[in-house]
C-alpha cells in the first residue's frame, strides 16, 4: 500500500513539474486595438472577460501635422484616433469599471490621411527628445499604461529605427511614464523589428505579430508554421497570436480554424495572448471573436 502511495505522489509531483514547463509562455493576456477607422465604437462597447488581463490600443499616435495635408514633425506627436469617443474621461471610466483593463497608444499605423505614415526622423536625438516629450504628454493626460510601436513605412535604415524607437521606450520606461511596451511587426518589416529587438529586447514586453498580414489562405499547420518562424525571429519574446476583423482581414480566420490553432499553441504552452485588429472593425457584428478569444484564454491549464 505504502509504495503504491508513494507511487502516485511521485507521479502527481511529476505531472506538476511538467505542467509547470509546458504552460511557462502562456498567459491570460487579450489586446485590442480601438480608434483607426474613428466609426464612434467606444470602449464600452467592447465585451471584457474579468478573468483574464486586458489592454485596449489607441490608433494611432502619429508624428504628423494634425492638418488636412500632414507632413512629419521629427517627433511631435499628435492623436489620430476617435476623438469622440477615445477621450480621458472614459479612459478613466473603463479602469475603473475594470480593474484587469490597461490602455496603451500605437505609434504609427499604416497611412495618415489616406497616405503612408512614414517613420521620418531628422536626427535621432531630436526626434528621441520630441516623442519623449510630447508622448509624455499625451500619456499623462489620457492616464495611458503603454505604448505600442506600429510603424509599417520608413524614410531611414534599419539601424536609425532601432535607436530611435529603443531609446524613446527606455526612457519612457526609465522616467516612469510607461510601465509596458510591445511591437506590431509583420515579415515586410522584419528587417527594421529584428534589429530593434536584437538590441532593445530587455525593455520590449510583447511582439504584437500581425499573423493577418499572411495570405488568406493560411491554414492551421502554416499558421502553427508561421508562429514557430517568428517564434525564432524574436527568441524569448511573448509572441501574441492575432486575427483582424476588418473588410480586408487576410491570414487565418475564425472559419479556418483560428481557435483550433490557438488551442494547440496554448496545450503546447506557448500562447502568450491574442490580440485583434480591431474593435473598428468587429463593432458591426457585436465582438464575436473577442469573446471567444477572451474565453479561451481564461481557462485554466
Ligand atoms: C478631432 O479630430 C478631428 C479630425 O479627425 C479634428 O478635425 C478635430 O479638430 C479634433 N478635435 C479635437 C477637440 O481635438
Ligand atoms: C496547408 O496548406 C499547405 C500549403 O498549401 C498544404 O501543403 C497543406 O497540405 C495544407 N494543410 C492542410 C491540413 O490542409
Amino acid at each position: 500500500m505504502a509504495s503504491t502511495c508513494h507511487k502516485l505522489i511521485l507521479q502527481t509531483f511529476i505531472t506538476f513539474l511538467l505542467m509547470q514547463t509546458l504552460t511557462a509562455q502562456n498567459s491570460n493576456l487579450f489586446r485590442e486595438y480601438i480608434g483607426a477607422l474613428s466609426n464612434g465604437v467606444r470602449l464600452s462597447d467592447v465585451p471584457i472577460n474579468s478573468f483574464i488581463d486586458f489592454h485596449f490600443i489607441l490608433s494611432f499616435a502619429i508624428d504628423y501635422t494634425d492638418t488636412t495635408s500632414p507632413s512629419p514633425t521629427d517627433g511631435k506627436f499628435n492623436i489620430f484616433w476617435d476623438n469622440t469617443t477615445l477621450l480621458p474621461s472614459q479612459i478613466c471610466s473603463i479602469k475603473q469599471a475594470n480593474p484587469n483593463v490597461k490602455v496603451a497608444l500605437s505609434l504609427g499605423g499604416d497611412t495618415v490621411n489616406g497616405v503612408p505614415a512614414n517613420f521620418s526622423p531628422c536626427s535621432i536625438d531630436t526626434w528621441v527628445n520630441n516623442a519623449v516629450i510630447s508622448l509624455t504628454s499625451i500619456i499623462q493626460e489620457y492616464n495611458l499604461d503603454g505604448i505600442d510601436v506600429d510603424y509599417e513605412h520608413f524614410n531611414t535604415d534599419e539601424a536609425t529605427f532601432a535607436a530611435s524607437i529603443g531609446q524613446l521606450i527606455t526612457t519612457l520606461k526609465n522616467n516612469g511614464v510607461i510601465s509596458f511596451a510591445s511591437i506590431a511587426p509583420f515579415e515586410a518589416v522584419n528587417s527594421y523589428y529584428s534589429v530593434l529587438w536584437r538590441d532593445y529586447a530587455s525593455v520590449i514586453d510583447y511582439v504584437n505579430f500581425q499573423f493577418y498580414a499572411y495570405d488568406a489562405t493560411t491554414n492551421i499547420s502554416q499558421f502553427l508554421s508561421y508562429y514557430d518562424k517568428q517564434s525564432c525571429m524574436y527568441i524569448g519574446g511573448k509572441i501574441l497570436a492575432s486575427i483582424s476583423t476588418g473588410a480586408d482581414a487576410n491570414g487565418l480566420s475564425p472559419a479556418n480554424g483560428f481557435f483550433d490553432a490557438c488551442t494547440v499553441l496554448k496545450k503546447e504552452g506557448k500562447l502568450s495572448g491574442i490580440f485583434i485588429w480591431s474593435a473598428d472593425g468587429s463593432k458591426a457584428d457585436g465582438f464575436p471573436y473577442e469573446q471567444e478569444a477572451q474565453k479561451l484564454l481564461a481557462i485554466p491549464y
